[in-house]
């Protein structure tokens, strides 16, 4: 009989204080991506005084991983990983607490730090568990996801392999939803990523002779109104899409006809195909009209995290899971979410899913969103976290 249950929910209880306090540790000494070494330090110290084995540090400079072993004779046995965030925010804490963050501008203001907490309090639940599941979950700890990515880089450094991973879950805090919720979805739920930049290339002068330049403020000015063209009249209505241009630089003085713009802006898309399409399509608007007005036009594109597709079977495990712990009443249908995550590079090796976990609390206060100077969540989150991953765990391995 696997201790699922009352017994995990005394269990959680049991731990709660202590993942608690390292979810405080973390947020009071929080680091920039690729520069957890401190929390790097405490995780694997951590998994050590556990016993977890075969436990690797440095990976992609801070990511560290190890391994529960089940104990449980028969059953294919397969390997999950089970990943956490590990990175802080460039924010300045306004929240007044005890806890509060004592790195000047550095601030867990998205919740890795309760994701770090609650894995190693995962870790622990599934250690004193090993009897009833068969296989091996690989605990993984990432750098970097606020950007530029720990994800890719790890998976480049071999995590998915030694043992071989067959498939992926991971969490997120999340302030959108009340505490006690868990929010899940089958297919795209985050969106790709991208951006890029557009060199115009014009010939400057006086302002008050513009037949002897080409001004490449009107240029900017086509483009922008022309790429919204790309999602409004190009892209299946259907589909969702985001095309935004956030910066416009150019010139200086009233009376000049400067020499260059740039425009700066950010693709969001959730299907492969259209991601592709939005790009070709963004670069020959650009030089088509730069070529039509007689400007030269560069357009430098950056494919960033890919979009975050969760696996229809293994969100039916985490559904099911996370309706013995809160409830299928509880158990809500995540909206698609426009933001990225790099939990999308795990995704796309192997099947998996990522779940939402509510941690809002309007009673006391703690309403603020992710990436806010006074984001703060309900701690008694970390409990619903760690009783859904550990039920989808064993789901998984025993299913
Ligand atoms: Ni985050």
């Amino acid at each position: 009989m696997v201790a699922t249950g009352t017994g995990l929910r005394n269990d959680v209880d049991e731990i709660l204080p202590g993942v608690i306090a390292d979810r405080r540790f973390l947020h009071e000494h929080p680091e920039l991506g690729f520069q957890e070494v401190e929390t790097s330090r405490f995780v694997a110290e951590r998994l050590a005084a556990m016993g977890v084995e075969d436990i690797r540090t440095g990976i992609a400079k801070t990511g560290v991983t190890g391994l529960v072993r089940g104990q449980r004779e028969g059953g294919a046995a397969k390997t999950l990983l089970i990943r956490a965030d590990m990175d802080a925010l460039p924010i300045q804490e306004e929240n007044d607490v005890e806890y509060r963050s004592k790195h000047d501008g550095v601030m867990h203001a998205c919740g890795h730090d309760a994701h770090t907490a609650m894995l190693l309090g995962v870790t622990r639940l599934l250690l004193d568990r090993r009897d009833d599941f068969t296989g091996t979950v690989k605990v993984l700890f990432q750098p970097a996801e606020e950007g530029p990515g720990g994800a890719k880089p790890m998976i480049e450094a071999g995590v998915l392999e030694d043992p071989k991973v067959d498939a992926a879950l991971g969490m997120h805090m999340a302030q959108a939803a009340p505490l006690g919720q868990i929010g899940v979805r089958t297919g795209p739920a985050m969106a790709a990523s991208d951006r890029f930049e557009i060199l115009i290339q014009g010939k400057g002068g006086h302002g008050a002779r513009p037949q002897a330049t080409v001004d490449p403020i009107m240029v900017g000015s086509q483009i922008v109104v022309a790429l919204q063209t790309v999602v409004s009249r190009e892209t299946d209505p259907t589909v969702p899409a985001v095309v935004t241009v956030g910066a416009f630089l150019a010139g200086q003085a009233f009376n000049v006809i400067p020499d260059t713009a740039t425009l700066r802006g950010t693709v969001r898309s959730f299907d492969n195909d259209e991601r592709q399409r939005l790009a070709e399509r963004i670069e020959a608007v650009a030089k088509g009209i730069g070529g039509a007005m007689r400007a030269e036009v560069e357009v430098q594109y950056h494919f960033g995290y890919p979009p975050t597709v969760n696996d229809a079977g293994m969100t039916d495990i985490v559904r099911r899971a996370a309706a013995g712990v809160v409830g299928t009443e509880n158990v809500i249908e995540e909206d698609l979410h426009m933001g990225a995550e790099d939990m999308s590079y795990f995704l796309e090796a192997v099947p998996g899913s990522f779940f939402f976990v509510g941690s809002k609390n309007d009673e006391k206060g703690l309403v603020w969103g992710h990436h806010h100077p006074r984001f703060d969540i309900d701690e008694a989150a970390l409990s619903t976290g760690m009783a859904t991953m550990v039920e989808s765990a064993l789901g998984y391995l025993n299913g």
